[in-house]
Order: structure tokens, then sequence, then C-alpha cells
């Protein structure tokens, strides 16, 4: 089949990501997925230009308000994946939520990341209930072999002496305002490290070479980072919020800290007790493999898509 998948395309975000696996999901079982921007699309006409123009059978959105509600009325198939701020935020919008609800009713499926997710939705949209489906995210880290920490940071700037307590902050800088104020931040703390977004394969070398990743968000979500650090086999030291704790448990598959203080000591912990931090990796790495399968999550789409072929309602 020839596919349109919509999805919101931020580069080097957790979206981008997952659409761009999900894609090479799909075209390994032979479909031909075109993958475009959602925020490019201002209009359902564009969409349709769009359909026509790439001769599209079926189409795949990533995000239910904002890549699904594009897809409505067009005619073809489509199933959905919610994205994190469905259920968490659009959702309580009531202008939202009825333009999600009605995105659902068309749809002939949907995939949710966790089963509190997919719980959430069909208290939103009880008439979705039966084809909502869960599959986590598939996990598969590729470590760029050549990677060279110098081509980020200079020489001169790296720690001798104890090269692994810095801390090292990578991304992309999404929202200005918050960026000037982390490098401002950055400026005055010592051992502390800001460089830009980096290639995966070379984000996936530069954990590897780290001793732990460190989580402190305090925003919900459900990180990849820390579940491709698991399957890295790096510790890693997570602040306790519910996205969080919800892959970490601590002391087995990784440390929460809920203070600063609890952080340092916990840090430390781990520096001085390689049969904790072998435990911890060793954990990590058997809770991917269990329930971030990226060939269980290959097989789960590749049969949802199914549901797309033929124009009449199964
Ligand atoms: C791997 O790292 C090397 C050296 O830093 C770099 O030249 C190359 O482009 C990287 N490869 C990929 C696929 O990112
Ligand atoms: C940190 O954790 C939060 C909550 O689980 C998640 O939304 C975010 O993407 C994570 N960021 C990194 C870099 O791990």
């Amino acid at each position: 089949m020839r596919l349109l998948l919509l999805a919101v395309l931020r580069p080097h975000t957790g979206n981008a990501v997952t659409a761009q696996r999900v894609r090479a999901h799909l075209e390994a079982a032979g479909h031909v997925c075109v993958l475009k921007d959602a925020f490019d699309f201002g209009s359902p006409s564009e969409i349709a230009n769009l359909i026509l123009a790439e001769n599209c059978e079926a189409a795949l959105a990533l995000h239910l308000y904002r890549a699904g509600r594009l897809l409505q009325g067009h005619r073809i198939p489509f199933g959905i994946i919610f994205g994190g701020t469905d259920v968490n935020e659009d959702a309580k919008q009531k202008e939202k939520n009825t333009v999600m609800g009605r995105v659902l009713e068309e749809a002939r499926f949907a995939v949710a990341f966790t089963e509190s997710m997919k719980e959430m939705a069909q208290v939103q949209w009880p008439h979705a209930k039966g084809k909502i489906y869960v599959q986590s995210q598939g996990i598969a880290t590729t470590p760029n072999a050549t990677f060279n920490w110098n081509t980020f940071l200079q020489r001169s700037e790296w720690h001798q002496d104890e090269p692994s307590v810095y801390l090292v902050i990578v991304g992309p800088e999404v929202d200005p305002v918050f960026t000037r104020e982390v490098k401002a931040k950055v400026k005055r703390a010592a051992g502390v490290r800001l460089i830009g977004e980096m290639p995966q394969g070379d984000l996936h070398a530069a954990v590897k070479n780290c001793f732990a990743v460190v989580n402190s968000s305090v925003s919900e979500g459900m990180s990849a980072a820390i579940l491709e650090a698991m399957d890295l086999e790096v510790p890693v030291l997570a602040r306790n919020i519910p996205g969080n704790a919800a892959v970490v448990r601590h002391e087995v598959t990784g440390l929460l800290f809920s203070t600063p203080q609890e952080f340092v000591h916990l840090a430390k912990r781990l520096v001085s007790d390689p049969a904790l931090e072998k435990e911890i990796v060793t954990n990590g790495k058997a809770y991917v493999r269990m329930y971030h399968s990226w060939q269980v999550e290959r097989d789960t789409y590749q049969q949802l898509i199914r549901k797309l072929e033929g124009s009449s309602e199964d």
C-alpha cells in the first residue's frame, strides 16, 4: 500500500524518532510510507491535495489531535497513534476533546503506548473501546562505533581527573526562553556542559560512554532516553515522577531520587558500589527486552496496518 504517515516531526524529538521507526516497520513489510509533518498543513484541503498527489491509499497519524484531525473526511482508511499530550493535555479542552472523539470514530484502530493511556482514552471516548491496542515503544540502539567525544567537546574542556563526574546535557533547543535560562545557569556551573542535538548513533555511543544517564525532568512523559540507556547497559538515575517511576523501579532497574541531596547520595553510592551498578544494568536490559521489544513493535504495526487494506470496513 501507499501510506501517508502524518506526524509532528520536530527534528530529534521523541515523536520524530517514533515516526521514523514506525515507517521502517511498515516499509519492511513492503508498504511505501510518505512521511509528512502535520505542522506543514493548515487545512483539510491541503491534505486532500497531498493524498491525491501522492496517490495514498491509507494513512496513519502519530498524534490524535495534532495529526489525526487532518485525516478526517478524506475517505481513505486510517489509524492513529496517541501522542503523550493527546490524553494528558488536549483531551482536557472540551472543543479538542470533541474533535478527537470524532476522529476516533472514523479511525479503524488506535495505538496507545501504555495500558494506562489506553484506559484514560477509553474513559474519554467510550465508543472507541475495542479498537484501542497497546503497543509500547520499541527500543533499538545503534551506537556509532567510531564515535569520538572530541567532535563535540574540546579536549581542553574535558575534566582530567574524574571524567565520569561531568554532567553533559544533550538535545535540541526547542524553547528559546528556556534555552536562555539553561545557558545562563550552565555558564556558572563548573563541570556542566551543554551540547546541542547529535545524530542518534552518536548519541547512543555517547550514552554508552557515560557512567550514568540522569533524568531530572519534572514533567510527564515517557522517556525513550531512559529506555535506550537501559538497552545500552548504562545505569539510570531518574527523578521520582510517575512517568519515570513507570519504567524505573528503585534499586532494581535504576535509581530514583526526589531531592538534590538524594541525587548526590545515590550517585555516590552508585560510583562506589559496582555490584549495585551491575545488578541495575542487568535488570534494565532485561526490562527493555521484555517490555519494549523492537521486534514485537514491528510485528504489531505490520499486523494493524492490514486493517487499512480494502475500502470497506471490516
Ligand atoms: C560516527 O562518528 C564519526 C566520528 O565522530 C562521524 O564522522 C560519523 O559521521 C558518525 N556516523 C554517523 C552515522 O552518525
Ligand atoms: C525525562 O523523563 C520525562 C518523564 O518520563 C520524559 O518526558 C523526558 O522525555 C525524559 N527526558 C530525557 C532526556 O530522558
